[in-house]
């Protein structure tokens, strides 16, 4: 018998509604041909409270408004990432916030090749395993009891 031991980790991104137009194949395309496993997955429009606290750290910035009526315009989807260090390699994946600097930086990122304006940027990613826990849970309900406490999946073949 032999044990593996492989320290999973999980992530929220969200296909934001200017992205989900025209590119949702291709973006889910990509993320399954990196190697992660999409655990959770939900497509829906988002309502306007639903919104606002997904973004309630960003309350006092001045695009706050224009950022959750952005979000509740049309369907978005919302997916749990699973695999090695998917905080970091999702972030990575999407490239910087704004596409200017991420066309500049990271031109093959998903931002430089599919979002807009530093509003339309296609794309969010936690920052943080913390942020991922506390939106998962937010957004999905209680999928991280085979999490331990740093959040990582344990699983043992
Ligand atoms: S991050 O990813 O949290 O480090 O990025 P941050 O710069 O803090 O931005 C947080 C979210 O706010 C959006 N954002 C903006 N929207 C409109 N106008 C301006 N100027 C702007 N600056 C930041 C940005 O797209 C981030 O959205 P999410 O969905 O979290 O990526």
């Amino acid at each position: 018998e032999i044990n593996f031991f492989f320290p999973k980790q999980q992530t929220l991104a969200v296909i934001k509604p200017d992205a989900m137009e025209d590119h949702k194949e291709e973006i889910l395309g990509e993320i399954c041909s990196r190697g992660f496993t999409i655990t959770q997955l939900k497509e829906l429009v988002l309502s306007r409270d639903l919104a606002e606290d997904f973004y309630s750290q960003h309350r006092d910035k001045p695009f706050y408004n224009q950022l959750v009526d952005f979000m509740c315009r049309g369907p978005c989807m919302l997916l749990v990432l699973t695999k090695e260090n998917a905080v970091e390699e999702w972030r990575s994946m999407m490239g910087p916030t704004d596409p200017a600097q991420a066309q500049e930086t990271a031109p093959g990122s998903l931002r430089a090749r599919f979002a807009t304006d530093i509003l339309h940027n296609a794309l969010h990613g936690s920052t943080s395993q913390h942020h991922a826990q506390e939106k998962i849970q937010f957004l999905f309900g209680d999928i991280t009891s085979d999490l331990n406490s740093d959040g990582v999946f344990d699983s043992t073949l």
